[in-house]
């Protein structure tokens, strides 16, 4: 069976409804679920729960129709109608096994995907100004194991690091740099190796002197009307700027590289344009001064109309102008089906606003999906956002190499022998993962409490408990030589075989929710039970002492399986695995 048996039945379902043999909206949303109680089969559909209208006959006759006119398939050993009018399906056991043998010769482990598509995915994006800290953790890693699932499922994936490398805080900055570079040519480059304090003695400066700050508003001019010198400066500021993301990017094994930077300065030439559209659809109204749209259905707690300011009085562009334009751009050029923000929840209004807008101006397709993927805050064991002892921003380098120390002593502590050189090469894996772990496995839109002793604890969904069921998996394969498997089949018989058949049968469909919903927690979960199907399983059936050769090798087979499911699927999250620990 080279196809996944759940993409078979919603395949099947679906060409009920094509065929016009059940009669249905066209946009017929056909979902087909895992069972929670087994006695409910493997899978269950509301299909005729939500055809009802459509068909005007009740849920329980077109239930009845849908399976009378099911086409017979080998890989269903039952169907029967349950409660108001789901439809149950029972698997029959060799179709799973099929299943299964088949993945494990697939390099894509049986995945595939009929229809795929083009995704742009905006994620990480900081602000150049200043150094990367905590909160952009989550965007960064969250959007990475998305982007890394999208395309294990085969979709075209654009990656897009929109960072904030524009706008008025950069004539301070150049300002600054000037002046460093005026006293002292080699002052200003190992300054910028701090930005966190360059940023602060800039603003020292802007605060302290008029001149200075007078100064910095006409360099920013300068930048914006496309003056040369001003532009190298820019662009030396944020070469550095960017060297730092990439060195937080390559500590934590993230798939972003220097062409997938698209920032806000990419749009600066389109923000004229953007203004001028907008206007000629009449969207436009004055206020203030300022250019604004109003749209009905965004007001604030008064009842007073919203607007998204476009052009301040002053000329100067925002935030709401370049992602205008950048919704153009991934619209237009780079022809996405899909466009993927992962940036803080906080920003959950401004994208509604923009998303909303862009439609009404046609500057994206009506087919275009649109969706902000927030998340919540990241906080402190106190329960609050995450910040150094004497309350200052916590920057993300410093996180990781904490990390990765607490590690280091760990991992000694359950091998006392180990020289230390493998002791580093395991801490750096476990001490990365774990923060990575930690925060994909929870709910992305959930506030969550950053604790080092929880992620690192054995004990739990945790990356230390996943890497090291691995490396007891992949233990089982040192302990038989030269066995060849390529004869050998797999075969369901125990029940515990039958319950890691199931989970490892659901990869598939786990990917597809993961990235229906960017929801990297589902994943993590999905590993979780596998890891913890695997244990009884093994517990319950003896592999390398198995009853018959056969036995043997079909148990084989599916410990195989497991850590082949277990090291894409961790891959996916962006997590190396370990093959000792
Ligand atoms: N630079 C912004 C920030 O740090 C995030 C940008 C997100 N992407 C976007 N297209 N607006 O808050």
């Amino acid at each position: 069976m080279k196809s996944n048996i759940h993409s078979l039945l919603e395949q099947t379902l679906n060409t009920l409804i094509q065929q016009g043999v059940v009669p249905a909206e066209v946009q017929a949303r056909i979902q087909v679920d895992r069972t929670k109680d087994k006695s409910h089969g493997d899978f269950a559909t509301n299909l005729a729960m939500m055809l009802t209208k459509a068909a005007s006959k009740n849920p329980r006759e077109l239930a009845k129709l849908i399976i009378d006119n099911l086409p017979a398939a080998d890989y269903v050993s039952k169907v029967e109608i349950a409660g108001p009018g789901f439809i149950n399906f029972f698997i029959d056991d060799n179709a799973l096994a099929n299943q299964l043998q088949h993945a494990v010769n697939d390099s894509k482990l049986g995945v595939n995907l009929p229809k795929t598509q083009t995704v742009v995915v905006d994620y990480s994006s900081p602000n150049l100004a200043k150094e990367m800290h905590v909160g952009h953790l989550r965007s960064t890693i969250i959007g990475d194991s998305i982007v890394r699932t999208l395309e294990f499922l085969g979709h075209n994936v654009i990656r897009q690091n929109h960072v904030g490398d524009w706008g008025t805080q950069f004539g301070m900055l150049l300002a600054y740099m000037e002046e460093l570079q005026a006293k002292n040519g080699q002052q200003a480059e190992l300054e910028l190796s701090d930005l966190e304090a360059f940023y602060r003695q800039a603003k020292v400066r802007f605060d302290e002197s008029d001149e200075f700050a007078n100064y910095a508003r006409q360099l920013v001019v300068k930048l914006q009307s496309g003056d040369e010198y001003c532009n190298k400066l820019w662009r030396q500021f944020n070469d550095i700027s960017l060297s730092h993301c990439h060195q937080v990017y390559d500590k934590l094994g993230v798939s972003l590289s220097r062409s997938d930077v698209h920032g806000e300065s990419a749009y600066n030439d389109d923000l004229t344009n953007v203004v001028a559209d907008l206007d000629t659809q009449g969207l436009l109204t004055e206020s203030n001064g300022a250019k604004v749209v109003f749209q009905n259905e965004f007001k604030n707690k008064e009842g007073e109309p919203l607007p998204v300011i476009i052009q301040k009085a002053d000329g100067g562009y925002l935030y709401a102008t370049s992602d205008l334009a950048a919704m153009r751009y991934r619209a237009n050029v780079l022809k996405a089906d899909r466009a993927l923000y992962f940036v803080d929840l906080r920003q959950g209004l401004h994208f509604q606003q923009v998303f909303s807008l862009a439609k009404k101006a046609k500057f994206v397709p009506e087919h275009l999906s649109l969706e902000h993927l927030g998340f919540g805050t990241m906080n402190g064991e106190d329960g609050r956002p995450f910040k150094t002892r004497s309350g200052g921003v916590v920057k993300l380098s410093d996180l990781l190499d904490e990390a990765i120390v607490r590690a280091n002593a760990l991992v000694r502590s359950k091998n006392p022998d180990m020289d230390e050189e493998t002791v580093a090469k395991i801490a750096k894996v476990v001490g990365i993962s774990s923060v990575k772990y930690a925060d994909l496995s929870k709910n992305r839109t959930s506030d969550y409490i950053f604790s080092f002793d929880q992620m690192l604890s054995f004990e739990g969904n945790t990356a230390p408990y996943l890497l090291y069921a691995y490396t007891r998996v992949v233990g089982i394969f040192n302990r038989v030589e030269n066995i060849d498997l390529s004869d050998a089949t797999i075969s369901l018989n125990h029940e515990k075989e039958k319950a890691l058949g199931t989970k490892l049968g659901q990869f598939n469909e786990t990917l597809v929710r993961v990235s229906a919903k960017g929801q990297p927690h589902v994943l993590c979960g999905y590993l979780f039970e596998l890891a913890g199907a695997f244990s009884s399983f093994y517990e319950a059936c003896p592999v390398l002492t198995a009853e018959t050769e056969a036995q043997k090798h079909s148990r084989l087979l599916l410990a195989k399986l497991t850590a082949q499911t277990l090291k894409q699927g961790l891959a996916l999250l962006g997590i190396e695995t370990l093959e000792q620990m």
